[in-house]
């Protein structure tokens, strides 16, 4: 395939197209916010993710907003239950429907959520463009799930989206939406010091990134490649999309396919 990555010729991706210009109108107009709510029967497994770096930025700058509900505080009796044995009998509980319902209904007396998400290992799986696009969403809501999953009539009747973040499985949804946290997190403008470092990113234009380097120009008789060391801002453009093109056609050839 004859595909150059050099970008004023080709273009990146049309989805990191649509979240530039999305993203610019909407700065043009107001500065939003965005609110994401997790229910969760472990919120201590998301504390620590949300408060440092980038994720603590995010939220001491209010460009987002991270409210963790305890799933226990709609438990359905005061023993704090909200699981059970699932029907038909077999290994594992199932996250009762009713502390769920109840919470995901108290909560949407608040607001109206954009999305519904369930992080389950059978949703679609996360990739670039999703996170684009739930970047430009206002309120989010996000369900944790445990065990065996949570009980079919929720994902039926309220789940609007269910999102896996790869093919393994976790102990619960928590870290899978640390994961989603993160990554969509970092998308809204004004989170990152230079907006368009998020574009430059491995992904943004189906290619993974070039090597990197720092000082010093030699370490143990191992050479930074001459031509960053040249000053010439084309050449060194030139050798970045050489070395991304390399880089993806030999690790993921799957990626240069066009979309
Ligand atoms: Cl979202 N949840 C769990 N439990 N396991 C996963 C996952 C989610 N995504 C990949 N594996």
């Amino acid at each position: 395939m004859n595909r150059s990555c050099h970008k004023k010729e080709y273009g990146i991706s049309s989805h990191a197209q649509l979240l530039i210009t999305a993203n610019l109108s909407l700065h043009l107009f107001y500065i939003y916010t965005m609110r994401i709510d997790v229910i969760t029967a472990l919120p201590e497994l998301l504390e620590s993710p949300l408060s440092h770096s980038i994720m603590k930025r995010a939220q001491s700058k209010n460009l987002l907003t991270v409210q963790l509900h305890p799933l226990r505080k709609w438990a359905v009796n005061v023993y704090g239950q909200v699981d059970d044995y699932q029907y038909g009998g077999g290994a594992g509980m199932v996250m009762l429907c009713e502390p769920l319902a109840n919470a995901i209904e108290e909560l949407g007396k608040d607001r109206k959520y954009d999305e519904i998400i369930y992080l389950t290992p059978d949703g679609e799986t996360l990739n670039q463009k999703t996170a684009n696009q739930l970047s430009l969403k206002e309120n989010l809501l996000f369900i944790c799930g445990h065990y065996k999953g949570i009980d079919e009539r929720i994902r039926e009747h309220y789940v609007t989206k269910e999102i896996s973040i790869g093919d393994y499985v976790l102990s619960g949804g928590e870290l899978a939406a640390a994961v989603l946290i993160d990554t969509v997190g970092r998308l809204i403008p004004g989170v990152l010091n230079d907006e368009t470092s998020a574009l430059t990113d491995s992904f943004q234009d189906n290619l993974l990134a070039p090597p990197v380097y720092s000082r010093p120009a030699v370490f143990r008789g191992w050479k930074v490649p001459e031509i960053l060391l040249s000053g010439d801002p084309k050449k060194i453009e030139d050798w970045r999309c050489e070395q991304a093109m390399k880089r993806t056609n030999e690790r993921r050839p799957d990626l240069m396919k066009d979309e």
